[in-house]
């Protein structure tokens, strides 16, 4: 049996597969590189040695996809990665953002369903929860109120697979609502690139470190938060990695369902504590400002994964040093070249 990826070569993705493969699962990644690129798929090689059968199509076009599941017979799960993800620019294109999130997700659950493949693990994130309704974030919360097209879309297709399930209660869907996820594998060989200047907090610090941005925006320091800065739940990329494959494993257990669950520490911290643990793992100086809000922003945004772990049996092991030295690893092995 084999285990199918879209986005299988972008930031979540790739440390995904590492996992899947170091598993012992059988992978099929799907990707058109719009956000990646195809030496990604040497690094998992390198790092796993191990193979992957690769499609370089677009998850859009039904044809290919088509394609894709004739060839292959033995797919029993789909993880869900592909899709835009940034926030600013999904304000500026939301045509294209609903289009390839919300139809790509409609096109793959036809295709599976055609198929006979009905084991779903979708990547959502906590932007569905829109401004928290209380914090810690437990599951059953309330979502909505997302402020971006973007958001909208993962929370449009989390409302896709709810009517599906209730169509169909022979799918088993797993809806994993990621955090912050940071950091990159421990060999330095995979990690995050965002393309232009990083929207993203992580991603920023380790340019102000290397010495490619000059400083940090700190975007507002007057939040009701203990240090006025913003507090979310940063989770290291491989421990969020490994949730999938736990999450898998529910689906392969006997009842179906739709499950939920948070992927986060469970412990927030606060664009200081970052620059700070950053600095201090590292031994980079992080300089920064403290300039106006950004419009969208939330004060304080951490969730409580005591249900993953209940469920699961998963839950988030590495450090917040370790998301920073392994941030600044990818960054450091990069420049080496
Ligand atoms: C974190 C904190 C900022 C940059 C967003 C999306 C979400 C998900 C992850 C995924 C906040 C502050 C940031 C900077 C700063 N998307 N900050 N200076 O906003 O929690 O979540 O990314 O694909 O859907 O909304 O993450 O990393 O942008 O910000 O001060 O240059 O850092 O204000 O408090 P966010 P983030």
């Amino acid at each position: 049996m084999s285990v199918l990826v879209t986005g299988g070569t972008g930031y979540i993705g790739s440390h995904t597969i590492v996992e899947l493969l170091n598993a012992g699962e059988k992978v099929i990644i799907i990707d058109n590189f719009s956000n990646s690129k195809p030496e990604v798929l040497d690094k998992i090689k390198e790092i796993t040695k191990k193979n992957v059968v690769f499609y370089k199509i677009n998850y859009l076009d039904e044809k290919e996809m088509q394609k894709v599941f004739e060839e292959n017979p033995d797919i029993e799960v789909v993880i869900n990665f592909a899709g835009f993800k940034a926030v600013g620019e999904s304000v500026q294109k939301p045509l294209e953002y609903y289009h390839n999130n919300v139809t790509g997700a409609l096109i793959l659950l036809q295709m599976m369903k055609k198929y006979h493949v009905k084991k779903f693990v979708f990547s959502s994130s906590a932007t569905v929860y829109g401004e928290p309704e209380k914090i810690p974030l437990t599951e059953d919360c309330k979502v909505g109120g997302t402020t971006n097209p973007y958001g909208t879309s993962k929370l449009m297709i989390e409302q896709i697979l709810q009517d599906l399930y209730h169509s169909d209660s022979s799918w088993d869907i797993c809806i994993l609502r990621y955090f912050n996820p940071v950091g990159s594998h421990e060999s330095g060989l995979l990690g995050e690139e965002p393309q232009g200047i990083p929207n993203n907090l992580m991603p920023y610090i380790v340019r102000v470190a290397s010495g490619t941005l000059k400083e940090l925006s700190v975007f507002g320091n007057d939040y009701p938060t203990p240090d006025g800065t913003g507090v979310r739940d940063y989770i290291h990329v491989v421990d969020l990695a490994k949730g999938h494959l736990k999450a898998i494993e529910k689906l392969r257990k006997e009842e179906k369902g739709l499950y939920i669950y948070n992927l986060g520490t469970g412990t927030g911290y606060s664009v200081l504590d970052m620059v700070k643990a950053f600095e201090r793992a590292t031994n980079r100086k992080v300089p920064y400002k403290i300039v106006e809000r950004r419009p969208g922003d939330i004060a304080t945004c951490y969730a409580d994964p005591t249900k993953a772990y209940e469920e699961l049996g998963w839950r988030a092991e590495k450090t917040l040093e370790d998301m920073c030295q392994d941030a600044w690893r990818y960054i450091e092995k990069q420049t080496e070249k």
